[in-house]
């Protein structure tokens, strides 16, 4: 979601707000702006658009000062507007702050600013906040007993960045369900919502938990809790490269993931698989080994991609090991008050493992009195540090807001966990064998995949002007049609709807004509003599057919207008391949069109607020 940056040291500020906000652009990106701090005056400056636009302004403009804070926004309260855009300022224009989550009782807040004579120039929850700050500390008179006091009164959330003109040798964070990562440098220190922004300058970093706040000087810094209590800071490293964030010679950064997948798949299997023995070896769950082991039931939540990979885990999972899966929206779980027992094994998917439903279905069912793991992308993110125990995809940084090489990494370490679920209980050591020895030819099955995207881009140009698609799967890609169709809509802005291939005629068929693409997932399995059968359905009613297939089926070629081949595997790993092509179709799609690729309109990378 928005993105925040701040720093304080020696260096001019300027130039390292704005490249930590290119770095974080792709959480969120309607509006962006900066405020300078040189000792006596904040200088501000905020607009719509992107974060090239602010800084085409500012480059060229007057911001001295070696204290700074800088915001990308995503709209919630408020248009995308200059004068909505962060920073925000208190009534004075002594406190200067910057955002990220939601400030739920500002109407409250406000209505009472108001009574006391305040008034407001955005609409935004953030500026009530400012001016809240603001007043009191007209009335205490201590900046950061202002910042604190205020805290305590807010319910919602934040990721906070806050100056005081007053102040010129102070930094104030804080963080209440929103991340921030505190960058520790040699008498400098940076704040920021991702690490992303800030691993230029350092690699030691410490994360704030909820209700903590950061006080950063020039010369040192202390944490303590909103109320007060100073606490131990935890120095990590940080474990990944600049490189790893820059696009190298790619254009987009969604392509250079997607073709990053040999690499990352191979990560997130590497010292993981006994193949020998047929099973995994997930250190990350050895504390609950024994829970996974008694465990009836296991709950999957997450949203979007992840949400699809829980979809193909289900599948996973109650297929290797024959235990009760269930799939749940995180924002559905959370809500509901689900029926959890304590042998529960919940576990929640997340890219940046800070999605703030997915959070908060974990700790509903940590309430509950469940066991709650996560598989986790970011090192050292909330849902890593708040569940029980996890396992890590270790795919690197995704910066393209549309998920690709962190969904195939979810989808290796399901695999993994299904092996090792299914090893605990009836799975034999050569059943374990074969799914385990498949998955560690996925690398090179994913290359080759990839050395076909020349045809898959030919194909679509022949289809980048329809309005709609249609994917279809069955079994376990089924979910790999909902992504594929997701991945179209989010980056090319067609309308494009997955279904499981038998539902077919019970609605989407009336949409077939010789206009609609139908995309079928019909790799050869058990069940592709069924799908065969959907595909004539379709091709009786003139649609036009792009079939994803497995090497040498010849038969679909006759059927199909299109067949994009993938490598042969193990039928419970045929989603790992399937979805490359349907990664790629919507790229080239997307790419035809003239879209944005990596900032597709309206959407965030890391979705923080409800
Ligand atoms: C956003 C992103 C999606 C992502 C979803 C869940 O909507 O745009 O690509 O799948 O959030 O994110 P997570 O980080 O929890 O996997």
């Amino acid at each position: 979601m928005c993105g925040i940056i701040g720093y304080i040291g020696q260096r001019e500020a300027l130039p390292i707000l704005l490249e930590g906000l290119r770095n974080l652009e792709y959480r969120g990106y309607d509006s962006a702006g900066i405020a300078v701090c040189d000792g006596t005056t904040i200088r501000i400056a905020k607009r719509a658009g992107k974060v090239a636009q602010l800084a085409a302004e500012v480059e060229h403009g007057y911001f001295p000062g070696t204290l700074g804070i800088g915001h990308t926004r995503w709209a919630t309260h408020g248009e995308p507007t200059d004068i909505n855009a962060h920073p925000h300022t208190d009534a004075t224009g002594r406190i200067v702050l910057i955002h990220n989550g939601i400030v739920e009782n500002y109407a409250v807040l406000k209505t009472q600013l108001e009574r006391e004579g305040y008034s407001f120039r955005s609409d935004t929850d953030t500026e009530v906040l400012a001016v809240f700050i603001g007043m009191l500390y007209e009335r205490l008179g201590d900046f950061e007993l202002a910042v604190r006091t205020a805290l305590q009164e807010v319910e919602g959330t934040f990721g906070l960045a806050i100056l005081s003109r007053d102040e010129p040798d102070m930094l104030i964070a804080a963080r209440r369900g929103s991340p921030i990562v505190v960058g520790i440098g040699d008498n400098e220190y940076l704040v920021a919502s991702d690490a992303s922004a800030i691993v230029a300058h350092t690699r030691r970093v410490v994360y704030l938990r909820d209700d903590e706040i950061a006080i950063l000087h020039r010369n040192g810094y202390v944490t303590k809790t909103i109320g007060d209590e100073f606490i131990a800071p935890e120095i990590h490293e940080l474990d990944f490269e600049l490189e790893q964030i820059q696009r190298g010679n790619f254009p987009h950064f969604m392509l250079k993931e997607i073709f990053e997948q040999p690499s990352t798949f191979r990560d997130s299997i590497r010292g993981r698989l006994l193949i020998e023995q047929g099973n995994a070896k997930l250190g990350g769950l050895t504390p609950v080994a024994a829970k996974l082991r008694a465990t009836r039931r296991i709950i999957l939540t997450g949203c979007g991609t992840s949400w699809h990979s829980a979809l193909v885990g289900e599948y996973i999972i109650e297929q290797l090991a024959r235990i009760p899966v269930e799939v749940e929206y995180a924002s559905e779980l959370r809500y509901r008050n689900p029926v959890i027992y304590p042998d529960d094994i919940v576990i929640g998917i997340s890219q940046s493992g800070e999605t703030i439903d997915t959070l908060a279905a974990l700790r509903e069912a940590k309430l509950k009195g469940a066991t709650i793991l996560g598989i986790v992308n970011v090192v050292g993110s909330t849902i890593a540090r708040e569940t029980d125990a996890g396992v890590y995809l270790h795919a690197g940084p995704e910066i393209g807001v549309a998920s690709t090489k962190a969904f195939t990494s979810q989808l290796a370490v399901l695999s993994l966990l299904g092996l090792y679920l299914g090893r605990q209980r009836d799975l034999s050591v050569g059943e374990g064998f074969h799914l385990a020895y498949e998955l560690s030819r996925i690398p090179d099955s994913i290359a080759r995949i990839l050395d076909t995207a020349p045809a898959i881009e030919q194909i679509a140009h022949e289809y980048a002007d329809r309005s709609n698609f249609l994917y279809l799967g069955r079994g376990v890609n089924f979910p790999v049609a909902l992504e594929g169709a997701l991945k179209l809509k989010e980056i090319s802005y067609i309308h494009a709807e997955g279904y499981p291939a038998a539902e077919m005629k019970h609605g989407p068929i009336a949409l077939i004509d010789e206009n609609m693409p139908v995309v079928f997932i019909a790799t050869r399995d058990e069940i592709y003599e069924k799908i065969i059968s959907n595909v004539q359905e379709v091709k009786a009613r003139h649609g036009r057919i792009i079939a994803i297939a497995t090497e040498g089926d010849r038969r679909i070629s006759e059927l199909a207008d299109h067949v994009i081949y993938v490598p042969e595997t193990h039928p419970l790993l045929t989603p790992i391949l399937t979805t490359i092509p349907l990664q790629l179709l919507a790229y080239y799609i997307a790419v035809a069109r003239g879209c944005d690729v990596d900032k597709p309109r309206n959407l965030a990378k890391s979705v923080t607020v409800e």
